[in-house]
């Protein structure tokens, strides 16, 4: 497939399946979004949306994770099924081709024209950690409380230097470079201190740096300021942003935080239940937002202009109302249908299409030019 010089990132298609004693737990379900050059997008949704299992199918961990899960039960289903995926791998085949589902990632992520689903392993590293780079969800634990800053920004860096071709002061001056970009004061001494002797939001600029040093084409960043308080969060994300325009980096950054999102990104694909049910540019999805979950996900945790606007309307503030679908059971139809408002017979039986309804403004909805105005 022919994907447009500025795009960095099209996931086409996605599932994620994990093994589990219920059966296959459908944590991605055919999801399909592109990053172009630059461009920052926002996973946002709800807890178990399956918005990290995004991120590890595309840094191509997800299937080793789920397998390592799978090797420590002695669930025989689960067995043949992964024997029946590692065949289908051998052969260049898909879950359908099969004739049967199965677990793992199915589907496309094209990333430079390559489809990094087809790579192998060793192929796979050469990307991973490089040109996509990761900042994982909790990760400030991540760091290694032995280790001086500088040797562990540096390690990211001499991963990747194959030919051993980095001299120390090189790898000194771009540990500099990428404390600097994250707005880290003093570097020069600093970059001697252990993470003990850093704040949990300095870690976490630690871990930004790290992504950063190789120069990577995308960034994906979970979560990157949960464990932060409000002030500290800012400066965060304000050295996210330095760094994309200086970088020209695309990202991709998971939250379930409005603010987070809407400080961050300049899209936003919002998910529930596995499945991308509304990507358009942040501004509509936070202001002008049209799928029902969206509605129902913004209200149930409003930020401060979304409390200004209920009130204005004489609405009031609610949380979605039952539990999201589980994985391993998703209903039939449309993964929203037990818990929206506006549904119908029709949301029961057939999983709506994923349409664009407007430029840029994609939908999982058979009712979108039914709603009511929001
Ligand atoms: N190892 C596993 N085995 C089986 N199911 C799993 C496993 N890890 C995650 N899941 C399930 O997959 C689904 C998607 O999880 P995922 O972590 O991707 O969600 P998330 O959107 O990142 O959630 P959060 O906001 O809480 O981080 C959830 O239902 C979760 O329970
Ligand atoms: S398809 Fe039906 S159930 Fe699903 S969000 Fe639209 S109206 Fe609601
Ligand atoms: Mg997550």
């Amino acid at each position: 497939m022919a994907v447009d010089d500025d795009v960095t990132l099209r996931v086409e298609g996605l599932k994620a399946f994990y093994t589990s004693k219920k059966g296959l737990v459908k944590a991605v379900n055919n999801v399909t979004f592109s990053i172009r050059k630059g461009e920052s997008v926002g996973l946002f949704g709800e807890s178990g949306a399956g918005k990290t299992s995004v991120a590890l199918s595309v840094l191509g961990v997800f299937d080793q994770l789920s397998r390592y899960y799978a090797s420590t039960s002695a669930n025989v289903e689960n067995k043949r099924l992964w024997k029946l995926k590692d065949e289908a791998r051998k052969k260049g085949l898909t879950s359908k081709d099969m004739g049967e589902e199965l677990p793992g990632v199915d589907g496309h992520v094209w990333f430079q024209g390559q489809d990094l689903l087809t790579l192998d392993e060793k192929e796979y590293r050469r990307i991973r950690g490089n040109k996509i780079t990761y900042v994982p969800q909790g990760s400030t634990k991540s760091l290694n409380p032995y280790s001086t800053i500088e040797e562990q920004i540096g390690e990211a860096l001499w991963a990747h230097d194959e030919d051993s071709v980095l001299y120390e002061r090189a790898v000194l001056h771009r540990v500099l470079k990428a404390l600097d970009l994250v707005e880290l004061g003093d570097a020069f001494l600093r970059k001697d201190m252990k993470p003990s002797q850093f704040s949990v939001g300095e870690d976490q600029r630690v871990l930004i740096a790290m992504a950063l040093i190789t120069n990577p084409q995308l960034m994906i960043a979970d979560e990157p300021t949960t464990a932060v308080d409000m002030g500290l969060q800012q400066r965060i994300l304000d050295a996210i942003q330095i760094v994309r325009e200086e970088m020209n980096l695309s990202m991709l950054l998971i939250s379930n935080n409005q603010g987070t999102i809407s400080a961050t990104c300049d899209k936003v694909g919002v998910m529930t239940a596995g499945h991308l049910v509304e990507f358009a540019a942040t501004d509509v999805i936070m202001n002008a937002p049209s799928h029902p979950f969206t509605r129902a996900f913004i209200m149930s945790n409003p930020s401060m202009e979304v409390i200004r606007k209920i009130r204005e309307k004489g609405l009031r503030i609610r949380g979605i109302p039952g539990k999201p679908p589980d994985p391993a059971n998703l209903p039939p139809g449309c993964p929203f249908n037990e818990r929206c408002e506006f549904v119908q017979d029709i949301c029961k039986q057939k999983i709506p299409e994923y349409r664009e309804v407007e430029k840029d403004h994609w939908i999982l909805c058979h009712r979108y030019e039914e709603l009511p105005e929001w």
